[in-house]
């Protein structure tokens, strides 16, 4: 084995190290939200009543979707499902629809709230792949108000994994927080937001409490926010194509809330949408 074969190695020992150390972090994190409040934590500004979240997710359902046109015989996936707020709305479009997602707690939430769907199956998953879902399985893969939460190191491996349990031709469609919006945002701010900003950054502790009457047992992790670039050289690296993008207002942050007001339409999150490449060795072959 020479040198370069040895560095190679320790650093993917590395990396799998801070993964799973990642992961066993993001594990208990979303567990505990859970088990405090699976709504507040899914969708904060629709969490008060099972109608109000359960119409999010339809609307949420309808944006990710967009203009896809599959057949009903199709196979859909959605990582990150949590308690399947949106999976209840893609279910009945699909064949089959599978969710996947790192927490045991939402997943047994989950399988309680959608058991009359006869064509939903969720899986517990270890938080990086998508084992043990199989390659070239998928028509469509969404995730949604999940990836905005990951560290890069994680979406990256998501995005490959996504690669893999598509089939040629299939299509993947995500939202994540855009780097840009942030730095947009903290531009347009005047004297006077900076200074409700002051008083509106108090712990998130204080604002989860004033919203719930309760005190929150869990800690936040916060994802990397991406450029258009990053994603497309990433994505195009995988063997993705037909890549596109779009600026949207999806879920209002607390901070903004607080700042702007509940009407605020800040476009916070960028939807992509790309292509699997259909196999050309095999159209080839036949
Ligand atoms: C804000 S909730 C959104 C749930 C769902 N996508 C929706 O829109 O209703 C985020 C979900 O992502 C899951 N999640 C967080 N990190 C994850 C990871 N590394 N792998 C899989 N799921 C993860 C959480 O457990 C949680 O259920």
């Amino acid at each position: 084995m020479t040198t370069e074969d040895n560095g190679e190695k320790s650093e993917s020992k590395e990396e799998l190290f801070e993964t799973k150390h990642l992961t066993s972090q993001m594990r208990t994190d979303w567990d505990k939200k859970a088990q405090d409040n699976p709504r507040y934590f899914i969708c904060t500004p629709h969490w008060k009543s099972e109608e109000e979240f359960d119409e999010s997710g339809r609307e949420t359902a309808s944006m990710i979707l967009g203009d896809l046109k599959l057949g009903y015989e199709s196979r859909a996936l959605e990582i990150g499902c949590g308690i399947g707020r949106v999976l209840k709305h893609v279910a009945p479009l699909f064949a089959e629809v599978h969710g996947i997602d790192i927490s045991e707690e939402m997943i047994v939430l989950g399988k309680n709230r959608l058991s009359d769907f006869s064509n939903v199956c969720l899986h517990l998953g270890d938080g990086a792949t998508l084992n043990p879902l199989s390659s070239g399985y998928f028509d469509f893969v969404y995730s949604v108000l999940a990836f905005q939460h990951m560290p890069a190191s994680v979406v990256k491996n998501y995005l490959r994994e996504c690669h893999r349990v598509l089939k040629p031709g299939g299509e993947l469609h995500f939202q994540l927080t855009e780097a840009r919006a942030l730095r947009r945002f903290l531009h347009s701010m005047s004297k006077w937001h900076f200074r409700t900003a002051l008083s509106a950054f108090r712990p998130l502790s204080d604002n989860y409490w004033k919203m719930t009457g309760k005190s929150p047992t869990h800690k936040f992790l916060t994802g990397k926010s991406w450029t258009k670039y990053e994603l497309k050289s990433e994505l195009t690296g995988i063997g993705f194509h037909d890549i596109n993008f779009k600026r949207r207002v999806i879920s209002q942050r607390w901070w903004e809330r607080a700042l702007l007001g509940s009407s605020s339409k800040l476009r916070n999150s960028l939807n992509v949408s790309c292509t699997k490449r259909e196999d050309r060795s095999a159209s080839t072959l036949a």
